[in-house]
């Protein structure tokens, strides 16, 4: 397994492969959900390259930022024994040579979800994962379906620019109890990690948005939304963690024959 760190050399390197490339963007503090997407890409392509580069740009609170873990030893040692080839850790002045300055922007879903309370989040998504792309040419490039609305916009962004890339949408890896696989989930204390294990079956349990809320609420998460889209019912908490607030995304599939009732119901 080749790790760089001069984004040269990467592209030298590619210039010479001739076979797929498969790709898995990531901010690194890998997990289970990660090497999930790691593998898949391992199975269909060639060559499997990972990008580990936390994106300041899209991080629209600097607190998150700066405790964003990382653990680049372990993460190393996780990407190879999921069978990748190349490590890429390009940092800020490779990736941002124009200071930010070109930016690339979608004004209707980014807006919504977790764009009403992270402005200019997806902008800062978008930005980097066009250049990364750009930079890497893979064939395929791999995302959790976790972040629902992240993997939809950069479907859209992928057709939209006529990117020759085929973007795959994975599985949501969790753990036993439900709770979606997820770097910050390290940061959660031992009463935080029990509470957001109920996140999922709380979510995927009720009968509408509004109930969820409700249940969400009572079991003291703070709720940033719940909005079904198509078929996901799509949400948000804030949830305490010692003396930090820590949020968390899920989505789970809604029946559709529920909502064909609620919505015959409506009507009639
Ligand atoms: O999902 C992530 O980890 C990030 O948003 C991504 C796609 C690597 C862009 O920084």
């Amino acid at each position: 397994m080749k790790v760089l760190r001069c984004m040269d050399q990467w592209r030298e390197l590619r210039s010479n492969m001739t076979s797929s490339v498969g790709f898995v963007p990531t901010m690194g503090a890998l997990h289970e959900g990660h090497l999930s997407l790691l593998r898949a890409s391992a199975e269909a392509n060639a060559q499997t390259v990972l990008s580990i580069y936390v994106n300041a740009t899209q991080f629209n609170d600097a607190q998150d930022f700066a405790k964003y873990p990382s653990n680049l030893e372990a993460d190393l040692a996780k990407a190879k024994s999921a069978g990748v080839d190349v490590v890429l850790l390009p940092d800020f002045e490779q990736m941002y040579s124009d200071g930010f300055r070109f930016q690339l922007n979608e004004n209707e879903f980014s807006n919504r979800l977790c764009g009403t309370d992270r402005p200019g989040h997806f902008t800062g998504v978008l930005t980097v994962v066009m250049k990364l792309l750009n930079l890497v040419r893979p064939n395929r490039a791999y995302f959790g379906l976790k972040d629902f609305q992240q993997y939809t916009l950069i479907k859209d962004m992928c057709e939209t620019f006529f990117l020759a890339t085929e973007i795959i949408g994975c599985p949501i890896v969790r753990e036993a109890d439900g709770l979606a696989m997820s770097s910050r989930n390290a940061l959660l204390d031992v009463p935080a990690r029990r509470l957001a294990g109920r996140l999922n079956t709380l979510l995927a349990s009720a009968a509408n948005d509004e109930q969820a809320v409700q249940s969400l609420q009572a079991a003291d998460m703070s709720v940033a939304y719940v909005e079904t889209v198509g078929s996901r019912r799509c949400a948000a908490v804030v949830i305490r963690s010692g003396d930090c607030a820590v949020r968390l995304i899920d989505n789970v599939a809604v029946s559709t024959s529920h909502l064909a009732t609620e919505l015959k119901g409506a009507v009639s």
